[in-house]
């Protein structure tokens, strides 16, 4: 990738990630101590409060897009709270303060907290629709994988670009039960599976970034995931494809009231426009793209990925918080 001196200057919002992970590292630090406790709406409570907090302090005039839910729902971060100082660029920003409560409450591996931001109007609004139909790879799917081809099909074709045995092929997918037969698809073409108990933004990038085990993340999760994992899939230069796939006749009608195609096929065009996107995620609980947080006698350690497509730039940042002050109190 050629990237010219003038282009770099050109972007004066380019550091804005890299203040952005100051929020997604206070809302790990604040769900800590909620890890294994059994208690996700008390973590997830934690992860909010302190995520908001620290965006009033970031320049930049957010709106969000993918939030906690509509207001009535959710006291803060709902859609289409504005978030942020105000001043700097107009953005939409998608959050989720902790992907994988129930990993979180039950002290299981891969918890993370998320913001991507791209500019104002580019994210795709989702609406009522709660699941899409997903598929992930790394730069090697463009051109190769089609989200509407059996799933076999798609690993062959994924070997093949990427010149490895169908046998060697990691496919990360959720566990749930509406999975049952999609999981044997992938055991029958030859491939192996990662299951995942929760948390599809993780696999996703796994299946995305280089240096990782996992070749392909599949199947049906949240749509706000999918936007999310969208934009770091965006940054990392992967292929992600995904359709809007209701589960019950009443998500049908919502979303086909709401206006949506729901056989179109979204890519990281249409998930996000534009080529002026971050990623920030940090590790609640340990997991193969984060170490969790680490809490020690005089210093909580955070390890935190952040990305950007324009530059096309994977930054890990580990983080040691010498006080523990600020960790029990209300604000920084
Ligand atoms: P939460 O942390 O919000 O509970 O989401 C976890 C998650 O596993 C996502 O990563 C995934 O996209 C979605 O839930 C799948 O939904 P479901 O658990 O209903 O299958």
């Amino acid at each position: 990738m050629n990237i010219d001196e003038g282009t770099l200057l050109k972007h004066p919002d380019r550091n804005l990630a890299l203040e952005l992970v100051r929020a997604t590292e206070a809302a790990a630090i604040r769900s800590a101590p909620f890890i294994g406790k059994g208690d996700k709406n008390a973590a997830d409570g934690a992860a909010v409060d302190a995520m908001r907090k620290f965006l009033a302090t970031v320049d930049f005039d957010g709106v969000v897009v993918i939030g906690e839910g509509e207001k009535d729902q959710a006291p803060m971060l709902y859609n289409g709270e504005r978030v942020g100082s105000g001043t700097g660029p107009s953005c939409d920003i998608a959050v989720d303060p902790i992907d994988g409560t129930s990993l979180t409450a039950a002290g299981r591996q891969n918890a993370l907290s998320v913001i991507a931001v791209a500019d104002r109007g580019s994210m795709f609004d989702p609406s009522a629709v709660f699941y899409m139909d997903k598929i992930v790879t790394g730069p090697e799917g463009h051109g190769v994988i089609d989200l509407e081809r059996p799933i076999g099909d798609n690993i062959r074709a994924l070997a093949s670009a990427k010149g490895v045995a169908v046998a060697d092929l990691h496919v990360a997918v959720l566990d749930p039960p509406r999975h049952a037969d999609l999981i044997e698809q992938i055991r029958a073409a030859g491939a192996s599976t990662e299951l995942l108990l929760d948390g599809d933004v993780a696999g996703g990038i796994n299946a995305a970034r280089p240096d990782s085990p996992v070749d392909m993340c599949v199947g049906i999760g949240g749509t706000p995931e999918g936007i999310i994992t969208a934009c770091a899939v965006k940054a990392l230069g992967g292929l992600i494809q995904a359709r809007l796939a209701p589960q019950n006749d009443g998500e049908r009608a919502t979303a086909r009231a709401a206006g949506h195609d729901l056989t179109a096929i979204l890519d990281d065009s249409t998930l996000v426009r534009g080529d002026n996107v971050y990623f920030v995620a940090t590790g609640i609980t340990d997991g193969a793209l984060l170490a969790g947080v680490r809490r020690s006698p005089g210093f909580i350690r955070t390890s935190s990925i952040v990305l950007r497509s324009h530059s096309g730039t994977i930054r890990r940042v580990i983080a040691d918080h010498l006080t523990a002050k600020w960790y029990e109190a209300d604000d920084r």
